[in-house]
């Protein structure tokens, strides 16, 4: 087995730990400090001279030119909206040795209903479910699955929730690697177990919950030459980074007040923070969007952080969301979520699962639509809005994690009326009913079609 560093040049990239500062040159196969355990994350020497000035081969104007210019290449690493901003990322020399499946490139859409339900006047999401494999995951795994592949592994793995699972066995499939899945039993929406098989995964259901699965992993990869693709891996967090660096392009490099994220195991947040920093730093931007973080009442790990210990020691939590995505009590990179709330000022919210389900069906009844755990965004805002935090005037951006299909179970049960069957009484089951949907029986007679059809009108008039 090669070492996981040993064709990555020292000067291009480090790998730091975030708690000790120590550089690690072997990482292990955890991906934590030899010294301290901690995480690390990847850092890049060659962008600050020894005088700690920026580095002068960055000219933000020239490199944001060059990214636009890639748009119109055929190239195959321009046509990734990943590798488009390849010189922020780690360095692959040979094209060949990247696998992708040309990810991110993803919309901003504005959500105008949205807007007005949470009050405030700008409201756009970035909807990464637009993903090859339908969420944001796609964007770490083109980086990580690369640095497996070149590092000489047959086996990748990861623990997941789902959405890791299909995309990293997607990106296991295009390069030839095998990959292990572990998944807790019964939590995972259909739509990503069945990705993960189709891409030819070996999945394991385990009786726990994704952070048992995530503890089982470690011991297996101690004992195999397996290489770990969950977000603990660095790789994975600067692939990840660039859904804010697209963002910020779309934006034209005006940044918004607010970017909110759903929390889980924390990578996402930890990516985008970092980019968000690394952006300033380098003098892409000249301010930094608050980015806040929201979980669900039940998986509420990092609001529970905050609250209780100010961000200083994890408190874990039984978790239980039917956001099945989200379903985490011990989140991996809660320092790392930290150090994003306080670098830019952001916060943490929690929002019930009614909350989260009528926030789902208002993203989708603004054409958009998203997964569960994508629509804790929305339910957040309007919690943010409503304390004050976030102002009507201020523009906010929501990320958005999976695609709808991903989990239809729950849209479905939704607008059956079933997923809150008998506990959602008074003003809170008038609301949600206000949005189900359900798929109406009829005989096959046109007449009952249109009375159907008079009686929506009709309704909507009134
Ligand atoms: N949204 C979706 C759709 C997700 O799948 C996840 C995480 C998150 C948000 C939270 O992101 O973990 O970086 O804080 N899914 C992981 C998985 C855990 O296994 O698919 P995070």
């Amino acid at each position: 087995m090669t070492n996981l560093t040993a064709s990555e040049p020292s000067e291009i990239l480090e790998l730091r730990c975030i708690g000790c500062g120590l550089r690690n040159l072997n990482p292990g196969h955890r991906f934590r400090c030899s010294a301290c355990a901690d995480l690390l994350e990847i850092v890049y020497p060659g962008w600050t001279r020894s005088d700690g000035m920026r580095a002068t081969q960055f000219s933000p104007g020239a490199l944001k030119a060059l990214w636009q210019t890639r748009r119109k290449s055929l190239a195959p690493m321009d046509q990734s909206g990943v590798w488009r901003f390849r010189e922020l990322l780690p360095g692959f020399p040979d094209e060949a040795g990247v696998i992708s499946l040309r990810e991110g490139n993803t919309p901003l859409y504005a959500l105008p209903s949205c807007a007005r339900a949470a009050g405030v006047e700008q409201l756009v999401a970035k909807h990464q479910g637009m993903n090859p494999t339908g969420s944001f995951k796609d964007t770490g795994m083109t980086v990580a699955a690369s640095a497996a592949r070149r590092a000489g592994f047959r086996w990748v793995a990861c623990a997941s929730t789902g959405n890791t699972s299909a995309s990293m066995a997607a990106y296991a499939a295009r390069a030839q690697m095998r990959s292990l899945v572990l998944i807790p039993e019964g939590k995972v929406s259909w739509g990503k177990l069945s990705q993960a098989l189709d891409y030819g995964a070996i999945t394991i259901e385990l009786k726990t919950d994704f952070d048992g699965c995530l503890q089982i992993l470690n011991e297996v990869v101690d004992r195999r030459p397996v290489y770990l693709l969950n977000s603990v891996n660095p790789y994975r967090i600067e692939g990840q980074k660039t859904a804010a660096i697209e963002l910020l392009e779309q934006l034209d490099w005006q940044s918004p007040d607010h970017i909110i994220v759903p929390g889980g195991n924390l990578g996402h947040a930890a990516a985008l923070g970092k980019a968000l920093r690394e952006l300033e730093e380098l003098n892409f931007i000249t301010r930094l969007p608050k980015v806040s973080i929201i979980q669900a009442e039940g998986a509420n790990p990092l609001v529970r952080t905050m609250r209780e210990t100010g961000g200083r020691k994890l408190i874990s939590v039984q978790a239980e969301t039917a956001a099945s995505a989200i379903r985490i009590g011990s989140p991996a990179s809660w320092k790392k979520a930290v150090r994003v709330l306080e670098q830019t000022g952001g916060t943490t919210e929690e929002v019930s699962e009614v909350d989260i389900a009528w926030a789902k069906a208002q993203i989708g009844a603004d054409g958009v639509g998203c997964e569960p755990a994508s629509a804790v965004t929305l339910a957040g805002l309007k919690k943010l809005v409503k304390g004050g935090f976030v102002k009507p005037g201020e523009s906010v951006v929501l990320m958005l994690t999976g695609h709808l299909l991903k989990d239809p179970e729950f849209t479905l049960k939704f607008h059956r009326g079933e997923l809150f069957a008998g506990r959602a009484r008074g003003r809170e089951g008038e609301m949600l009913a206000s949005h189900e949907r359900a798929p109406i029986v009829l005989e096959a007679r046109a007449d009952a079609v249109l009375s159907v059809l008079q009686q929506a009108e009709d309704t909507s008039e009134g």
